[in-house]
């Protein structure tokens, strides 16, 4: 989105994040390599786990479809994913 179109709307970058439980998930399950993507994965699955708390793999699969990862296949990506919405669920 253009950055006009946020005027008067709460944003939230990935520095914001700082210390999140995706950003640690993402540690524990090396969901990264090169780290070329990782800021916009966070991000992405940051908006995942607040819009579906219950996400199911088909819906993991088609949410991290707008990112592309040429490091890591998505699995451990999606295990971060999952190891947070345990943890809120639980
Ligand atoms: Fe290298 Fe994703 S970790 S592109």
């Amino acid at each position: 989105m253009l950055a006009v179109e946020a005027v008067g709307r709460k944003t939230q970058t990935v520095e914001g994040l700082n210390g999140a439980p995706i950003q640690k998930a993402f540690v524990e399950k090396f969901a990264f390599q090169c780290g070329y993507c990782t800021s916009g994965f966070i991000m992405n699955c940051q908006g995942l786990i607040n819009i579906h708390p219950d996400a199911s793999d088909e819906v993991m699969q088609e949410w991290l479809q707008s990112n592309i990862c040429r490091c890591t296949s998505y699995q451990e990506i999606t295990e971060a994913i999952k190891s947070v919405l345990s943890s809120e669920n639980a």
